[in-house]
């Protein structure tokens, strides 16, 4: 008989219980009886210049954190922890791909010296608190020291995800208006050498781009004339720089992420509350200790990268392992051997990373103990219950506190997720709220759903400190997130909850797909495909992929002669190899409304093996047996 393996639930070990930061029950019942007191207790671990005058206000237009409170990231992640003792301890240990290459450690004191030199040097070229600098690295040490240089002297990142074509990198600094842009001649993947250069010239045309600044990746030395090197930029600058004195509510950075009609919304963050939610979820979620080393796999291109791969390992002083390339190459164990060799005790992937581990995996894989994992943890998407199983089993070992942590870009940091001393943890649930985190399940008539009901979840006010402060430049994209006088928010994913007070993440509200945990909007990539000469019609669905999660599918009506390899191609170039389609469908008609509406709906139940399929709603239900056809022929 099948064992319904949801319904078990485990609890932490008695170890990484005892030994964690948060382990009694009584931390959830003090943060809900009064959340901004909890929170107000947590920003006390910052350094702040000045003392903030209120915890949180609420208008209708919008709400603040830490009120008139002074402080800066690059101080509290840098100079905090070297007042403390650990200007010696490594802060960065830096894995290049290439496994002959050598590791580069950086300690904090050594990180703050390069972090001050290149925050000079920002000044220099004319940068200044407010101004925008784009950031298209790939997983090297620059890219860190080039974040915190921007927290240092107020200028406001946007960090892009270095696999991004050179359309996906020219939007993203068109609608930022960034003016200057720090980047790499190139990185290694997979053993190819990926050439940065061409994709910038053509991503900096007609946007604000005035300077340049490029890392010379080791065995690469290219660079662009007019283009500013980084090495010799750092060269000619001090090892001190003044802090820029940051208000809470001052703009941090801002993270484009896809909407469902295909724009890009720059979502942005505000310095205080970001950096409290930061240090406080890092605390509590993956229960950081001066003697950790953390490693975690998402890229800085996303919200992941920045909060849990930058910000909060360093403002919790721990060492982090910071990978260029990719965990299954040369060897598809190189992730455990860099588990095994760096020591790393807390360990956070994606559930599409673990299932990819899973299906690598061989006999060899039993030689790894893992014995310094304490807590292992995913994000991005639901995991499924044999990766759990498999994850708990191989690699915590049936000790280590397994999490599944669910969050957004919007929410700044972690919002569920079980603690790993408190537990319990429950294979395919995201887990208990985080304390201080108040959210709802509601029905379609805007009512609290019934337990185990699935509904739309919510978070109320006053929601997190590190939740987003706008969309830059589009009030009105940003009120559209909430609700009730900017108190309820939306985050667009149906959920329930059982009565343990365990919540079930089922799945987007909306039409945005994840495909290996990252966030695409179908109507990017469907603008990709439209953009080709000879498409009449084109829809794009995502199916379930054992591997990724979710992958999409092209359905197109085109001119005879279109092929479906120049349909990928156009997609890599457009947006990136992330979005490749598993499979390219010709049609000769699309299921339209009668108002002549694409309905995708269809499509996807379609790609999923549902039969039964409503069409009524069609204006031409003759054109679902032609697709039905040609998917049972895959
Ligand atoms: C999904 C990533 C299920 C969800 C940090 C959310 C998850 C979107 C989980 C945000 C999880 C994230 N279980 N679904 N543990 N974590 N999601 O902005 O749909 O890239 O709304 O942030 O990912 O994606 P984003």
């Amino acid at each position: 008989m099948k064992q319904d393996f949801s319904r078990k639930v485990y609890w932490p070990s008695k170890k990484v219980s005892r030994e964690a930061w948060v382990n009694r029950e009584s931390v959830y019942v003090a943060a809900e009886r009064n959340p901004l007191k909890f929170w107000e207790g947590q920003a006390e671990n910052l350094a702040w210049f000045k003392k903030w005058r209120k915890v949180f206000v609420q208008g209708p237009n919008g709400f603040k954190w830490f009120v008139g409170g002074k402080l800066n990231m690059s101080y509290n992640c840098l100079e905090r922890n070297i007042s403390a003792g650990l200007g010696n301890k490594v802060a960065l240990r830096w894995i290049p791909e290439p496994k002959n290459e050598k590791i580069v450690e950086l300690s904090y004191r050594e990180l703050l010296e390069k972090t001050n030199r290149f925050a000079n040097a920002l000044r220099r070229l004319g940068v200044k608190k407010g101004d925008v600098v784009g950031i298209y690295l790939p997983m090297i040490p620059e890219a860190v020291i080039s974040m915190l240089a921007c927290a240092r002297i107020g200028a406001v990142h946007i960090v892009i995800f270095s696999a991004f074509a050179s359309d996906g990198l020219n939007q993203r600094l068109k609608v930022t208006r960034a003016k200057v842009l720090i980047t790499s001649d190139g990185y290694y993947r997979k053993g190819s050498k990926i050439d940065l250069i061409e994709k910038v010239s053509a991503g900096i045309e007609g946007t604000n781009i005035k300077k340049v600044i490029c890392v010379g990746r080791q065995g690469f030395g290219r660079n662009r004339r007019g283009w500013i090197s980084f090495e010799g930029l750092l060269k000619n600058e001090s090892d001190m720089c003044e802090v820029e004195e940051m208000d809470s509510e001052d703009l941090f950075f801002i993270l484009p992420e896809s909407g469902t009609g295909g724009e890009f919304i720059p979502i942005m963050h505000t310095c205080g509350g970001y950096a409290v939610q930061a240090l406080t979820s890092g605390r509590f979620v993956f229960d950081f200790h001066e003697g950790d080393v953390y490693w975690c796999t998402g890229d800085i291109g996303w919200i992941t990268g920045h909060t849990y791969g930058v910000y909060s390992p360093l403002l919790n002083g721990v060492t982090s392992v910071f990978y260029e390339g990719a965990l299954n190459y040369p060897n598809k164990e190189r992730w455990a051997e860099i588990i095994e060799e760096n020591h790393v005790n807390i360990f956070y992937t994606s559930p599409t990373a673990v299932r990819m581990f899973e299906q690598e995996a061989g006999r060899k894989i039993d030689s790894f103990l893992f014995k310094n994992l304490k807590v292992i943890a995913t994000v991005g998407e639901p995991i499924d219950e044999y990766a759990w199983k498999w994850f708990f089993e191989k690699i915590g070992k049936k000790k280590a506190s397994v999490l599944d942590t669910y969050w957004q870009t919007e929410t700044g940091g972690v919002v569920i997720s079980s603690l790993p001393g408190v537990g319990p943890f429950r294979p395919t649930f995201a887990g208990r709220v985080f304390p201080g985190v108040k959210v709802g399940i509601l029905n379609e008539r805007g009512g609290r759903t019934k337990l185990n009901e699935t509904g739309k979840l919510v978070m109320f006010s006053p929601f997190c400190p590190g939740m987003m402060r706008g969309v830059y430049r589009d009030e009105k994209r940003y009120r559209r997130y909430f609700a009730k006088g900017m108190k309820v928010y939306s985050l667009d994913d149906l959920a329930f909850k059982c009565p343990d007070g365990m919540i079930k993440i089922v799945g987007r509200a909306d039409d945005l797909i994840k495909i290996s945990g990252h966030r695409m909007s179908t109507v990017e990539i469907e603008n990709a495909v439209s953009s080709l000469s000879g498409i009449e019609e084109c829809a794009i669905v995502g199916r379930s992929d054992t591997l990724k999660g979710t992958v999409p599918v092209v359905f197109v009506k085109a001119k005879s002669g279109i092929t479906e390899e120049q349909i990928v191609r156009r997609i890599v170039e457009k947006v990136g190899p992330i979005a490749k389609p598993s499979r390219v469908y010709f049609v000769e008609d699309l299921p339209k409304t009668k108002s002549g509406k694409i309905v995708r709906g269809i499509l996807r139940k379609l790609v999923e093996g549902e039969e039964a399929v409503d069409v009524d709603v069609l204006s031409n239900p003759e054109s679902l047996a032609g697709i039905r056809k040609l998917i049972k022929e895959d």
